[in-house]
């Protein structure tokens, strides 16, 4: 089996300039790879990613917003990950389980046991070898920002929330740190693809 890289953060953390690098350098290196994301990566994920995104699907339960992003990754499990890694590829998604534990257990409070649950079903003990985290509060990451985006449902939530996803990822890194590789944002965006590519290359990912 291959290895299965997922990449995490909070809004704002820069996650997306710096999964576009990651993928570029990919390119370069002519690796065999598959970048996906979540939720989505597969036509009937990223349908149930515009259903779980939309900002005008304001009457969504916590309940049915954590099965929806499980629904999305089983499809992308059974699809995409699990045969990349039977082949030999190398597999990186751009959010992961540990974003439902962030922002479904934590943020919204629906707690560890149900949000394990219900992705028991879905991820067939699939889990990432390492899980990339970038690691700036959202409260420090608005200010270099200056400002949220508030395009989707999720951005649309207040900074507490984006508070308590970063506590939430924190609390995992402590209970999973052989698997979190925690990377220090406060550089140049180049500073950070750095440090990526450095940690993934230790562990002969790369
Ligand atoms: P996206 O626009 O891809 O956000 P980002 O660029 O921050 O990755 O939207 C995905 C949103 O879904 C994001 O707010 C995080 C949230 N999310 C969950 O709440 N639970 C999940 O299991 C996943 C995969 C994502």
């Amino acid at each position: 089996m291959s290895k299965f890289i997922t990449f995490e953060g909070c809004e704002g953390s820069g996650k997306s300039t710096q999964v576009a690098l990651f993928k570029e350098y990919l390119e370069k290196k002519g690796a065999k790879y598959i970048f996906l994301r979540e939720p989505g990566g597969t036509d009937i994920s990223e349908k149930i990613r515009n259903v779980i995104l939309d900002v005008s699907n304001s009457e969504m339960t916590d309940e049915t917003e954590a099965l929806l992003y499980a629904s999305a990754r089983a499809q992308l499990i059974s699809q995409k990950i699990l045969p990349s890694l039977k082949n030999g590829t190398l597999v990186f998604c751009d959010r992961y389980i540990d974003s439902s534990f962030a922002y479904q257990s934590y943020a919204r409070g629906l707690g560890l046991e149900f949000v394990k649950k219900i992705n028991s079903y879905a991820i067939e003990n699939c889990m990432p070898d390492y899980t990339v985290f970038l690691n700036i509060s959202p409260t420090e990451a608005f200010k270099r920002k200056g400002g949220v985006d508030k395009d989707d449902r999720l951005e649309l939530s207040g900074a507490d929330f984006h508070e308590k996803v970063y506590s939430g990822y924190l609390a995992l890194a402590k209970e999973n740190p052989d698997r979190f590789i925690m990377i220090d944002c406060s550089g140049s965006k180049w500073q950070t693809h750095e440090k990526i590519v450095k940690e993934l290359e230790k562990r002969g990912v790369l």
